[in-house]
C-alpha cells in the first residue's frame, strides 16, 4: 500500500508531528509514504517530479518537532469552477501507484478534498488551523500553540505598555473567528477584546477604555495602561474588515489584517499614548506546543487507521476529548465561531469570564 501526504492552506504548528504519527504507523503496516509538496499543487500539476518526496521513518524525530510545515503549503484550489484538475489530479494518482492522499487542512484544502472525495477520489482529512474554527471538529491543529504565543507576547507588551502608560491594540489572527483573541486575551487578562462575531462601536470601544482607566485611578494606581486584543477579522459595526491588500486567492479570500493600526489612528488623540503591534505569522511561526505534537500524533496515527480500512472521504476529529471519525463534508458546513450570548460580554467587550461551560465543543 502507498500513501501520499499533503498540507494545504497557512501552515500550522502541529503540520509536522501529524506527518511524523502518519509515517510511523504506516511504517509498522509496512505502507509506504509519498511526501507531496505544496498542498494540492503537488497533483495539479502535470510535471511533479519536484513535489514528491518519499517520507521514511527516519524523518520521524525532526518532524515530531519543527513548526511550519516541511512538506512546504499553497493554497492551490484543484476543483476551482474556473480551472477545475480533477482529471489530472486522477492522473497524479495513478502515476504515483497512491491507493489513498492524506490531505492536511483547513476548510479551503479540506473543502477541496471533500468535493474529490466525492469524485471518487480515495482522500481521508485531517483538520489544521490556528483559528480553531472548522466545523466538525473541537480541535484543529496549530490553536493550542498559536494561544500561548499570544499570552507570552501580550505578557511581554504589558511591560513596554506599563512603563509609558500606552493603549496598546493587539492584533491576533482570526479571519471569520474570534477564538483566538478571545481565549489569547482572557488568558493573558487582557482590558478589551475585539471580535469579527461581534461588530462594536468606536464610541463603545472608548467608553469601555476610558471606564477601565478610571477604575485603575479609583483603586489608586496613577499611572496605568490597557492592553486591547482585536482580531484581524474584527471590525467597527458598518465597515468591512481592514485588507492586507487586494489580492483574491485561488479560494477567493483577501488577506486580512491592519485592523489594529486602523484603531490606533483613530484613537491616537483620545488618549495619552497609543501603540500597535500585529502578532502575524510569529502566532504560526512557533514550535508545536506538546498539545500540538500529541494531537497532531494521533491524528496522523488514526488517519492511516482510516485508510486501512478503506474510511475514504471522511477526516479524524476530536470531540468531547475523543478521536472521531466524521465525513469531510462537515467542514463545507459553515465555521466554527464564537457564541457571543453565551461566551461574549458585549457590555464590557470582553470575554464572559462567569460562564462556567469552558469547553467550546457544543
Ligand atoms: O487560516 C489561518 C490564518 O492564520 C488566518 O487567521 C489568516 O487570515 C490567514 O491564515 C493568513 O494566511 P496567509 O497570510 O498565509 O495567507
Amino acid at each position: 500500500m502507498r500513501i501520499g501526504v499533503l498540507t494545504g492552506g497557512g501552515d500550522a504548528p502541529g503540520l509536522n508531528p501529524a506527518v511524523a504519527g502518519i509515517v510511523e504507523n504506516a511504517t509498522l503496516h509496512g505502507i509506504e509514504v509519498l511526501g507531496l509538496k505544496r498542498g494540492w499543487e503537488a497533483l495539479a500539476i502535470k510535471d511533479n517530479e519536484n513535489h514528491v518526496t518519499r517520507l521514511g521513518p527516519e524523518i520521524i524525530r525532526e518532524y515530531s518537532r519543527m513548526g511550519g510545515s516541511k512538506l512546504q503549503c499553497s493554497r492551490t484550489n484543484p476543483v476551482s469552477p474556473q480551472s477545475d484538475r480533477t482529471g489530472l489530479v486522477k492522473k497524479n494518482i495513478e502515476k504515483l501507484g497512491l491507493d489513498a492522499v492524506i490531505a492536511i487542512g483547513g476548510e479551503d484544502t479540506l473543502g477541496a478534498g471533500a468535493i474529490l472525495a466525492e469524485r471518487g477520489i480515495p482522500v481521508v482529512g485531517i483538520p489544521k488551523t490556528i483559528d480553531r474554527d472548522l466545523a466538525g471538529t473541537e480541535y484543529t491543529l496549530g490553536y493550542d500553540t498559536a494561544l500561548n504565543v499570544i499570552c507570552d507576547s501580550a505578557e511581554r507588551i504589558s511591560h513596554t505598555a506599563e512603563s509609558h502608560q500606552t493603549i496598546f491594540f493587539l492584533e491576533v489572527m482570526g479571519r471569520h473567528a474570534g477564538w483566538l483573541a478571545l481565549r489569547g486575551g482572557e488568558a493573558a487578562f487582557a482590558d478589551t477584546v475585539l471580535i469579527p462575531e461581534y461588530p462594536f462601536t468606536l464610541e463603545k470601544l472608548v467608553s469601555v477604555i476610558r471606564k477601565k482607566l478610571e477604575e485603575t485611578k479609583d483603586m489608586g494606581f496613577e499611572h496605568t495602561y490597557k492592553i486591547v486584543v482585536v482580531a484581524e477579522g474584527a471590525h467597527i459595526k458598518g465597515e468591512d474588515a481592514v485588507r492586507r491588500d487586494s489580492i483574491l486567492d485561488e479560494f477567493g479570500h483577501y488577506s486580512l489584517g491592519g485592523i489594529g493600526n486602523y484603531l490606533k489612528g483613530l484613537l491616537e488623540h483620545e488618549f495619552h499614548h497609543t501603540r500597535y503591534m500585529a502578532l502575524a505569522y510569529l502566532q504560526r511561526g512557533a514550535p508545536p506546543s506538546q498539545k500540538d505534537r500529541q494531537v497532531g500524533r494521533r491524528f496522523g496515527h488514526n488517519a492511516v487507521e482510516m485508510v486501512r480500512r478503506g474510511e475514504f472521504g471522511c477526516m479524524v476529529t476530536l470531540q468531547r476529548s475523543r478521536l472521531v471519525k466524521v465525513p469531510i463534508q462537515e467542514i463545507r458546513k459553515s465555521p466554527h465561531l464564537v457564541d457571543v450570548d453565551r461566551y461574549y460580554d458585549t457590555d464590557r467587550l470582553n470575554v464572559k469570564i462567569e460562564e462556567t461551560e469552558l469547553s467550546e465543543c457544543s
